[in-house]
């Protein structure tokens, strides 16, 4: 009696999320992997843990493309493969002294996510698998600057906590997180407190300093989800079964890697500065307190550490990319950066049983 009322609790709470088969072959399919995943799988199915980790995957793409989106619609271009906002001149331009091609970025970047969780969910449909939809979920306000679209979003850009600690992890030597290292970071004020990456109106286009300020944020956050997203796919491969779900994550996986890189190498053109308004202040990474190997910020490719074993010699490498929990790690790294505050509890509980599913599947099985 528990176990079905249990199931049945789970059943509709999946309705939530899963959707996209109205045909109902997403439901057949479930229903048959679950009863018997090797002949699932011999019919060209999925294992259910292959589809519980590329569910996780699609969710973790739309919430990524529903960010991206925002900020493409201020400081990206605004054309017709990622169409929508019609920019904001000023946000822009505090975004150019990063790099004057950060629009051309952004929009690339923006593209990209879009076609990661529409590839993903088309997979897991052809494979009769249910596929991911959040679309119960855009509630969330829009920036009223002009140039945002006035629509309902997944993710809050007003309200970030951004961990910076990426930027000492990978120009660290010796020190590995799957080690149980932790890293300082790069821009303290940014780890604390909560901050806008994107103008919230117009009063925030001055001063100058306060608008600089929230596009570094934005350089700082962009590089922060995209080394996630480097993490995320070599983590998760570790337990996929099917040989085409794995070179899908080893086929993606790196175009994130390839983002974060240029990221990584644009937040460290962020201008020193005091925002005026809060007191956020972005340091000089190249001097005293920072400075020297860990912080030098004209290197943008991994420092090798340590790997596996610290006997071994040191290797460059992405880290982490310890496999367990580590869909449980991203989804609690994410509602810490304050992506997802004004979500209702239903959000977390359905992101909640995408992330544990995934992390139940094994290689295998
Ligand atoms: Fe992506
Ligand atoms: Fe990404």
């Amino acid at each position: 009696m528990e176990q079905t009322e249990t199931a049945g609790r789970r059943s509709s709470r999946r309705a939530f999320v899963l959707g996209g088969l109205a045909v109902g072959a997403g439901t057949i399919g479930v229903g048959r992997l679950l009863a018997d995943p090797s002949a699932a799988f011999g019919s060209g199915g999925l294992t259910p843990g292959d589809a519980a980790i590329l569910r996780f995957l699609a969710a973790a793409e739309i919430l990524e493309t529903d960010l991206w989106q925002q900020y493409n619609e201020l400081g990206g271009i605004q054309d017709s493969e990622v169409s929508g906002g019609s920019g904001s001149a000023a946000y822009t331009d505090a975004l150019g002294v990063l790099d004057s091609d950060m629009d051309q970025y952004i929009h690339d970047n923006t593209e990209d996510e879009f076609t990661h969780f529409t590839f993903i969910n088309a997979y897991l449909a052809s494979k009769g698998a249910d596929t991911v939809n959040l679309d119960r979920f855009r509630t969330l306000p829009s920036s009223k600057a002009t140039g945002a679209q006035q629509i309902g979003r997944l993710t809050n850009l007003m309200q970030l906590t951004v961990d910076t600690s990426w930027w000492t992890r990978y120009r660290s030597r010796t020190k590995n997180p799957d080690f149980g290292d932790t890293f300082p970071q790069a821009v303290p004020g940014l780890s604390q407190g909560q901050f806008p990456a994107i103008p919230r109106n117009d009063g925030d286009l001055a001063p100058p300093d306060h608008l600089q300020a929230i596009a570094n944020t934005a350089g700082f956050h962009f590089a922060f989800i995209e080394q996630g997203g480097t993490s995320l796919y070599p983590s998760l491969a570790q337990r996929v079964t099917h040989p085409e779900v794995l070179r899908i994550l080893l086929s993606i996986g790196p175009t994130e890697t390839m983002h974060f890189q240029t990221w990584m190498d644009k937040a460290g053109n962020a201008p020193a500065l005091t925002d005026p308004t809060n007191g956020l202040v972005f340091p000089d990474l190249n001097a005293a307190p920072f400075g020297g190997e860990d912080f030098q910020t004209n290197l943008i490719m991994p420092e090798p550490t340590i790997f596996l074993r610290r006997t071994f010699p040191v290797c460059s490498i992405i880290r982490p990319t310890e496999t367990d929990g580590v869909a449980m790690g991203a989804l609690k790294a994410l509602t810490a950066n304050g992506l997802f505050i004004g979500q209702p509890p239903p959000f977390f509980t359905a992101l909640h049983e995408l992330a544990e599913a995934a992390d139940a599947a094994r290689h295998g099985s």
